[in-house]
C-alpha cells in the first residue's frame, strides 16, 4: 500500500531571512525529499502550503488509507532529515496499520512526532 509524504512548502525555521534566502526552508526540505522518493513505488510525494504547525517548522505529514497517520515537525531542511522522513514512510507503507516499532525508527525522526491521527476507516 502507498504512503503519502506531505511536506509543508511554506515552513520557515527560526532565523530564516527573506532578504538572503531564495526559497523557504520547507521548499528546501521538499526538494530533498522529492529527490529521494523519485521512482519509489511505495511512496507518494506532495507539497502543501501551511500545515498549521508554523511554530514547529519544518513540518511533514505521513498518511495512508486505513492506517494511523502522523504529523512530524521541528525538522531542519537537510539531507539527514529528508532520509529519515523517507525511510520512516517506507516502513509505514510496509506496515499493516501504520504502526512502526520504535526500534525500527530512523534516528533522525526520533523526537519529531507531533501528532498521531487514527484512521477514519471503520475497519
Ligand atoms: S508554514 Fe509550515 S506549518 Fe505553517
Amino acid at each position: 500500500m502507498t504512503t503519502t509524504i506531505t511536506v509543508c512548502e511554506t515552513c520557515k525555521c527560526a532565523g530564516w531571512n527573506a532578504e538572503t534566502a531564495n526559497k523557504t526552508d520547507g521548499e528546501t526540505l521538499a526538494d530533498l525529499v522529492q529527490k529521494i522518493v523519485a521512482n519509489s513505488s511505495d511512496i507518494t510525494f506532495r507539497r502543501h502550503a501551511c500545515l498549521m504547525g508554523c511554530d514547529f517548522a519544518c513540518n511533514v505529514a505521513i498518511q495512508a488509507s486505513g492506517k494511523l497517520n502522523y504529523v512530524l515537525g521541528n525538522f531542519s531542511p537537510n539531507i539527514e532529515s529528508a532520509k529519515g522522513i523517507v525511510d520512516y514512510a517506507k516502513l509505514h507503507a510496509a506496515s499493516d496499520k501504520g504502526q512502526v516499532p520504535f526500534r525500527e525508527w530512523p534516528q533522525s525522526i526520533k523526537g519529531h512526532f507531533r501528532a498521531r491521527l487514527p484512521t477514519l476507516d471503520n475497519s
